[in-house]
């Protein structure tokens, strides 16, 4: 089994549309795809409306998550840990013990855009576009994710 984390800031917005993203693209009986934030502000909670609504109209259902908070054993257990922006990457490689761990953690967007760092944008005070925007940031980086994942 190889296991995928994906990380933003509240695990409403950003991160659970990426879970569900990269989720519909692979074998369950080989990857678990999961999601965190590292604030935790959250837990519990559903992903935003917002993000279930653009879900929705591309034929996801993301209502079966709920939000919970980066623990650092999760640098342990997952595999591969995307991250949606510059600040995420700096909160979870504050948490790092080895340069095994460190290896795990990169940019989501860097699949996409090599070198160049970028972030995607936290849509929680943008209206729905900003979400329809992060969508297909995150379709275009997790079918890249998902064919190097499956010839791995
Ligand atoms: P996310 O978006 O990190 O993509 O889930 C946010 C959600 C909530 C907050 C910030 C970002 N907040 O400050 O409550």
């Amino acid at each position: 089994m190889t296991r995928i984390l994906m990380v933003c800031l509240g695990n409403i917005c950003r991160s659970p549309l990426a879970e569900g993203i990269l989720k519909s693209k692979l074998d369950p009986s080989k990857f678990e795809v999961d999601s965190a934030g590292t604030s935790g502000f959250h837990e519990d909670e559903l992903p935003d409306q917002r993000s279930i609504e653009v879900a929705n109209k591309n034929g996801l259902d993301i209502t079966d998550q709920r939000s919970r908070k980066f623990l650092k054993e999760d640098l342990k257990f997952f595999d591969y840990i995307f991250v949606m922006d510059t600040s995420n990457y700096e909160d979870v490689i504050a948490l790092v013990e080895t340069d095994e761990e460190k290896n795990k953690v990169s940019l989501i967007l860097d699949k996409i855009f090599p070198g160049e760092s970028q972030s995607v944008p936290d849509p929680y005070h943008n209206s729905i576009d900003g979400f329809n925007q992060v969508y297909d940031m995150l379709e275009e980086s997790c079918t890249v994710i998902a064919k190097e994942l499956e010839k791995s």
